[in-house]
């Protein structure tokens, strides 16, 4: 089986380029169904979740290629509105194509998402949201078949600042006829990506990045070029990196105001985080201390894909640090692989303590999620000897090449192919 090989006890140097964010470009892609004309979207990451995108809009007539790091789309010639079950399979979070489908087509059949590794992934905001708009949606053996022959405008609070269901329904109210207000919005900044988008295609939006996004529907909207940003995620990962292993790097195209909360937790633990025109350095000499609790919380909050990576840098924090999480249920599944590597972790229902230890030792150890698998690697940059991370199908949905990354670095990781 293919595994990250990571030889730990090397401090960090060196700088990297961020890669574009994963959950700006899942989005787009599905909003590229609303517009008439190419779009062209610059930085688009190489990531197992953007090639299932790619062959989901593709099962439905519309071409994407890509032409250096840019993914080109063209929806013109999209036939049916169905995305099928071994598609959806693919990739739960492609329930986000339902509000863009209804709103190009007046029709959406999909299967429901389902669970997931983080645990249920329910979508019942977006269908409620949906209904409102006067979206018909039935579910039947698994199969949603949704219609409607007029969308209308109308206000929609979310229970939760959902971040897909807020960015599904900005998707249907464009084709709404008339104004929706989604209140209690998400306010990540992926929201605003979206946004931005949509305002380059001629969609008029505004209020992302508020709790209040404002849609007014009805225009037809065209192509764009836009260039997806850094994305903050992978930026976490990489200082926490560096927070595990000590040294100093550089982190190119990313910009603190989108992880703010990551960085003042990386700070008060002694990392030194310094911002610039293009980027982020992060310097950390001496033992970590362990933090004040950790508690993810939707944005501007401690986001909860930076939990898994953050406690493994903290393992060998001197002190206790309690995580809380606090948006899924299941994003725990790491603790036990970081226990072989030596880690001191206690888990009762959605908190975690984290005992600092004077030292991780290499094991072999198994990816169960994306982000779990990152900290896995993470751990590995501290640990003694050599740290085999498997599942590493996981870590590819969302980091376009984390070994490459590390070397440039200054880390000991290969990618052993079977
Ligand atoms: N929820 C509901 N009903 C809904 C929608 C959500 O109960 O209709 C619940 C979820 O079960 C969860 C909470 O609300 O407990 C938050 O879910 P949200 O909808 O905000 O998350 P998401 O849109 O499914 C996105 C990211 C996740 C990230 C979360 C939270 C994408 C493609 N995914 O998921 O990213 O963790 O927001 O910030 O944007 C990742 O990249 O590894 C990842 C999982």
């Amino acid at each position: 089986m293919s595994c990250f090989s990571v030889t730990g006890g090397k401090k960090l140097s060196g700088e990297v380029t961020i890669q574009g964010a994963k959950n700006s470009v899942l989005p787009i892609l599905a909003a590229t169904l609303l517009c008439r004309g190419q779009c062209i979207l610059e930085n688009c990451p190489r990531l197992r979740d953007v090639e299932a995108s790619i062959r989901i809009l593709q099962s439905m007539g519309c071409l994407a290629r890509w032409q250096e790091d840019a993914l080109v789309v063209d929806t013109a010639q999209m036939s049916e509105p169905v995305i099928p079950d071994e598609l959806m399979r693919e990739m739960r979070s492609s329930a986000i194509f339902l509000g863009a489908m209804l709103a190009r087509c007046g029709e959406a059949e999909l299967s429901y998402p389902g669970g997931c590794e983080l645990g249920p992934r329910p979508i019942d905001l977006h269908i409620n949201g949906l209904r409102q708009l006067g979206a018909d949606i039935e579910e039947n053996g698994g199969r949603l078949r949704c219609c409607s022959s007029h969308l209308t405008g109308c206000d929609i609070v979310l229970s939760i600042p959902s971040v897909g269901a807020t960015e599904n329904l900005m998707l249907a109210a464009c084709g709404a006829e008339g104004t929706t207000r989604i209140f209690n919005a998400a306010r990540e900044p992926e929201i605003v990506e979206l946004q931005a988008f949509l305002q380059l295609c001629g969609g008029e939006i505004s209020g992302a990045g508020s709790d209040c996004v404002v849609i007014r529907g009805g225009k037809q909207l065209h192509g764009c070029t836009h260039r997806i940003r850094a994305d903050r995620i992978v930026t976490a990962t990489y200082l926490c990196g560096c927070a595990a292993a000590g040294g100093e790097i550089f982190l190119r195209g990313t910009r603190e105001a989108d992880l703010a909360a990551v960085v003042t937790v990386l700070r008060d633990t002694g990392c030194r985080i310094q911002s610039g025109t293009d980027g982020l350095s992060c310097q950390r000499n001496g033992r970590l201390r362990a933090v004040s609790p950790v508690r993810t919380a939707p944005y501007p909050g401690f986001p909860t894909d930076a939990q898994s990576v953050l406690m493994a840098a903290l393992l060998c924090a001197e002190g206790t640090t309690v995580f809380e999480e606090n948006i899924f249920e299941n994003r725990y599944r790491h603790v036990a692989e970081l226990r072989r590597m030596g880690g001191d972790i206690h888990v009762l229902g959605r908190v975690a303590v984290v005992n600092g230890v004077s030292r991780l030792h290499g094991a072999g150890v198994e990816s169960t999620d994306l982000r779990g698998g990152a900290a896995l690697c993470v751990a590995g940059l501290a640990a003694e000897g050599c740290t085999q991370v498997g599942g590493i199908h996981h870590i590819c949905r969302g980091y376009a090449n984390l070994p490459g990354d590390l070397q440039a670095l200054g880390a000991d990781i290969i990618w052993q192919h079977e």
